[in-house]
Order: structure tokens, then sequence, then C-alpha cells
């Protein structure tokens, strides 16, 4: 078959610009077979990395047709049929594609910049790698003469975490990488819980401790992208929620931010079906009136809403609350038996595969309540939530609390008394 390839070109003292070159291809070759053939037969200073040929040793990642991907594990036939798929789908909507000859499109990995060609410069991709501790440690232990034995179960509990090969596809692909220079990304947090689930490890709750951020597990946005292009089906995604899982379960864990917004969320939505916006700021951010600095930071906007008329005066629950609540309760009774399938983002995540030609980015329908192994529970249905404050905070809504503590800030300010401190607010 007669293939175009667009492969984007760019040196170090030019503009990028897209090259096409024209091959006569089987279906079955590869996109570094066609690669290899581009250079030695029409340009040889085309620039590209590769090594093994064999999806062993992730050196050729690249964005073929727009997604990350191994040049040497897809090949031209599955491809042109990505192509396809997607421009029947798109026809369908009333555009117009040209299949006279297909094209393929060659392009660098995101996230990482260009230094020539298709070849990118990984140094943070390998900084954020270091900066996870990604070896087993065992200083604080006992080493045993000859070696640490592991059960098969032990053994199994690393295998997908194992399976990766550093291609850097996810990194390529991740949102929060985009928008979080200190993200350290899904390859980092795969390798991360690599070492949590590895029973020779003696660091877990330092490791827990170090994940627990914004750098770490929780500036994750859960596009799926990362488990969606792995061609090693590590799913990153699922290794950062099995990480997250663990520093939940944790009892002494230092509420943090991030852990409260997940907290306050599941909640929420279990008590009345949606968010309440009214006390969700000042639960998170606020930290239930303990932090003063934050809750001084929703103020501005506090004030905006009001004075757009976007603070809701109050909350209805939604529609369906008892069947969402009976859901969460479900998941919870799920976890709390500890079964490979309880995992929620594992079991609702239904990761695409590298070759999936739907393009679709719909998320996947969660498993209904009423699956045999966990008949729905019949819940009755509650009064609108009492929230975990102080007593004093339960029995006003959460305008006049918005309004009440910044008169109360400015009072303090100006009388240096601690009304908090006399309110039992501090
Ligand atoms: Fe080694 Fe592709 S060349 S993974």
């Amino acid at each position: 078959m007669h293939v175009q390839f667009k492969v984007f070109r760019q040196n170090p003292d030019s503009s990028p610009h897209f090259q096409t070159y024209e091959l006569e291809v089987e279906p079955g070759n590869t996109i570094l077979d066609c690669l290899n053939r581009i250079k030695w037969e029409h340009d040889g200073t085309l620039a590209f990395r590769k090594n093994c040929r064999n999806t062993i040793c992730g050196s050729c990642s690249m964005r073929i047709n727009g997604r990350s991907a191994l040049a040497c594990k897809e090949n031209v036939g599955q491809e042109v049929a990505r192509l396809q798929a997607i421009a029947h789908s798109s026809a369908d909507q009333g555009s117009v594609h040209d299949a006279a000859m297909p094209t393929i499109t060659i392009a660098p990995m995101g996230n990482m910049p260009v230094i020539k060609d298709l070849v990118v410069d990984m140094q943070s991709f390998w900084d954020n790698l270091q900066a996870v501790e990604p070896y087993v440690s065992s200083e604080a232990r006992h080493i045993p003469e000859r070696e640490f034995l592991q059960t098969p179960e032990e053994r199994d509990r690393l295998n997908q975490t194992g399976n990766c090969i550093l291609c850097g596809a996810c990194y390529s692909e991740c949102n929060a990488r985009e928008t979080n220079p200190n993200f350290v990304g899904p390859h980092a947090l795969a390798k991360a819980y690599r070492m949590v689930a590895d029973s020779r490890d003696d660091r877990t709750p330092a490791r827990l401790d170090q994940y627990n951020s914004t750098s770490g597990v929780w500036g994750c946005t859960r596009c799926y992208f990362c488990d969606a292009v792995c061609p090693m089906e590590v799913a990153p995604l699922q290794q950062i929620s099995n990480i997250k899982q663990e520093i939940l379960a944790q009892d002494q864990v230092e509420p943090t931010r991030a852990i409260r917004h997940r907290r306050t969320m599941v909640n929420m939505v279990e008590q009345g079906g949606w968010i309440d916006e009214r006390q969700f700021g000042l639960r998170v951010v606020g930290n239930s009136f303990r932090d003063l600095k934050g809750l001084a930071s929703l103020v501005p906007l506090g004030l905006r809403m009001l004075a757009t008329g976007k603070f809701p005066g109050r909350f209805e629950a939604s529609e369906g609350t008892a069947e969402v609540r009976s859901l969460i309760r479900s998941v919870h009774a799920l976890e709390s038996k500890g079964t490979e399938s309880v995992d929620v983002h594992s079991t609702f995540a239904k990761p695409m595969t590298p070759t999936d030609t739907s393009g679709s980015t719909e998320m996947p329908v969660p498993p209904a309540a009423s699956s045999p192994s966990v008949p729905p529970q019949e819940v009755p249905p509650e009064p609108e939530p009492a929230f975990g404050w102080t007593p004093y905070a339960e029995r006003i809504n959460g305008r006049f609390a918005m309004i009440g503590f910044v008169a109360l800030l400015i009072l303090e300010l100006i009388t240096h008394q601690d009304f908090f401190t006399w309110l039992g607010l501090r």
C-alpha cells in the first residue's frame, strides 16, 4: 500500500515544520520500519530514537497520529484502520475526509523540549523519577545472609508496575504536567507504588508522606490519558489511586487540603447527592475554621459571589440521593472487604488500549450498585447533613459564617481581643 508520512522536523536553529515522505509499505510494517526506510532511502538527516525494535527498551516513543506510542509496536495497517475509523465517525458528523492516500503523522513526544526532529530532552522525566526515590530501601532492617524472600502473592503485587519500560508515553500525554511543573508525573508515581507495594521496602510511611502532596498523587487530574496510551498496560492512574488509598487508610496521616478535598467531596455527595457550595470551601480551604489563613483567602471570592448573587442561599439534596448514597456505601463495603475489585478507580475506569479506534473520551459508566456480589443497601433518606464543624458553626449557614468571620477578623484587628478563641472557633 502507498502511504504518506508527515514527519515533524526541527533543528535547534530553525522553525519546526512537517516534511512529507511517500513509501510503498506492507500493512504489517511497523512505524519504526518506515522511519528507518525514510532515513536510509530518503533523508539521512532525520533524527529519532530506537534500540531494541521489540517493545522492550522504550526508546522509540513518539506521537503517532496524535497520541504517544511506541513506533516499534504500532504498525501501518493498524494506524490506517484507526484513521479510517476516525474519518468515518467524523464524516457522520458532517465533515469530509479525503482518504485517497492514507497519511500517518509522526511528531515528538509532548511535555519535553525537542532537541532535534523526533528526539526530545528527557531530563525532567528522569529527574522526576529520581525524586520519588525508586529504589527498594532496606536501610533500617537486618540484611539477611542470602536474599530477601517473598511469597508468590507478594511478588505478584509487583507484576503490573514492574512492566514499565520508562518509554515516557504517559508523561508525554499528562495534562497535569502541562499545568503543574512540580508534578512528578505518572511514570514516577507508578514506580512509587512499585516501591510502596514491595514487601522488602521498609520506608512505606515515609514514602506515603512524601507522595502526599500536589507534587505527588494529589497533583494528578485523573484525565486517564496515561492509562490510555501506556503500551505495557501499567495503568499509572490506577497506581496513583492505589497510593491515595494507602494514604487515606493511614489514621495518623495529617489531613492535608487535598485529603480534605477528597473526603469532603465524598461525604457531601453521600449526604446530599451533590456538593453544597456554601460549605465546601469553608471545610476544605478553611479546614472547618481551623485554618484562618485559608479561610481569609476565601473572603475575596465569597464577597464577589455575594455581590454577583452567586452565593447559594440554601442547599437542596439532589434527586436520587438515596441511590447515590447506596452506591457509595456499596463501594465502601467492597473496599473494607479488601478484595481486588474494590478500587473505585480501577473499577470505574476502563482504560482505552493504544489501538482503540473509537477515539472516544467518554468516561466509562460506573457499575450499578446492584452488582451481584454486593446487593444494594436500603438506606433511609437522611436529613440535611450536620457538618463536622464546631457546634457553634453548625447552627449558622455558610453565608452568615463568612460575613461573621470577616467582621470578627476586623474586630480582632481593631480591639486586639481574641474573639475567635472566646467563641470556640480557634
Ligand atoms: Fe525499543 Fe521500540 S525500539 S521499545
